[in-house]
């Protein structure tokens, strides 16, 4: 078995923990049997610098022709000036875009060691374990019209347009139900029905989808996106799946990391349509921390590894569908963060280089 891997380890903080992230992939591969094909590509401010673009047809062209896609993290202060048009971010709308990777599957999991690192009290957070299913190549981020116009009277005029068609929530919904249906089995849907008419069609297809596809023996519920922002601090544990918008998942993700303690513990699995639903196909998917660059800390090597690491098993198990070596990976970190080890963000001294040799001993 030899996977052909895409590394695009991006700008700041990228490319120290994308280092971190392929090395546990290595060992792993190691010890499981398979082989990784590493080929890096430079995305975001790297290739603005190199190229005068985020991403240039070369590169996009490396991402579609391998079987998965480990990212590091895109942006900084330094392009923060350029057009909304040629941003480091545009790379990733990119990507994700041209990919077909419509399913953002972001799970947070509290690691319990790590109960007392959440800003938030641990009676809370504790034994949270839930995942965000956002959809990620619709709605108001890509909706048409869009833009800044300019008005007879000297003002301007910006405009975004929130779309969803029947079918891109289907997908969506089937990959929620069916998330669910391997977990515990509810899945709650968060929209704004009671304002937007975009969401009220959102509302009215998930529930379809749940009656009429087989997917009575999952609890749905529906919940306003105001609302769900509230009780995901005040009682996250009534959450199993939850399936969104993608600028509401946006929010809400950034939100949901606080419970698992820091944000740079988090992964994250972009998924398209090939194979959705099917155990045997192999299905190509984009996988990343849900951190940003961290231009603050980068350069130092103290940045926390471990979504990125979590990213890699997340690959194993969707795209390349080796379950027992993401599983590997998991455990690794678990006896990890159980065993003290801990990096800045957690309030510890270990440098990036340092947790990850340590998970690499637990594997
Ligand atoms: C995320 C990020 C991106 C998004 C940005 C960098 C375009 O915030 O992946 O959550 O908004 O989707
Ligand atoms: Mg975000």
């Amino acid at each position: 078995m030899n996977f052909k891997i895409a590394v695009l380890p991006g700008d700041g903080i990228g490319p120290e923990v994308m280092a971190e992230g392929t090395q546990v992939l290595s060992q792993v591969a190691r010890l499981y049997g398979f082989s990784v094909e590493l080929e890096q590509g430079i995305v975001g401010g790297a290739s603005i610098d190199a190229h005068g673009k985020p991403l240039i047809d070369p590169v996009l062209s490396l991402a579609k022709h391998s079987d998965a896609v480990l990212l590091g993290a895109m942006g900084g202060p330094k392009w923060d000036g350029l057009d909304y048009s040629i941003r480091p971010e545009r790379a990733l709308l990119a990507l994700r875009q041209e990919l077909g990777l419509f399913a953002n599957l972001r799970p947070v999991k509290l690691f319990s060691a790590l109960a007392s690192a959440s800003t938030l009290k641990r009676e809370v957070v504790e034994g949270t374990d839930l995942l965000v299913v956002r959809e990620l190549t619709g709605g108001i981020y890509f909706g048409q019209p869009k833009g800044i116009t300019k008005l007879a009277d000297g003002t301007e005029r910006g405009v975004n347009t929130e779309v969803y068609t029947t079918p891109e929530i289907e997908r969506i919904a089937h990959v929620a139900f069916r998330a669910a249906q391997k977990r515990r089995k509810k899945v709650t849907s968060v929209d704004k029905a009671n304002v937007l008419e975009v969401t009220e069609l959102w509302r009215k297809v998930v529930s379809r989808i749940h009656k009429n596809e087989g997917y009575a023996g999952i609890e749905l519920e529906h919940i306003l996106v105001d609302n769900c922002a509230m009780q995901l601090i005040r009682n996250p544990r009534q959450f199993d799946v939850l399936v969104t918008t993608n600028m509401f998942g946006d929010i809400l993700t950034d939100e949901a990391s606080v419970l698992a303690g820091s944000m740079g513990m988090l992964p994250s699995a972009s998924l398209g349509e090939a194979g959705m639903g099917s155990s045997d196909v192999r299905r190509i998917g984009l996988y990343e921390p849900i951190h940003g660059s961290a231009p603050d800390i980068a350069g130092k090597g103290v940045a926390n590894p471990i979504g990125t690491i979590l990213s890699a098993a997340l690959m194993l198990r969707y795209s390349l569908r080796l379950e027992e070596a993401a599983v590997c990976i998991e455990k690794a970190v678990d006896e990890t963060i159980t065993n003290g080890a801990r990096t800045a963000d957690l309030g510890g001294k270990l440098s990036t280089r340092q947790m990850t040799d340590e998970i690499i001993k637990y594997l």
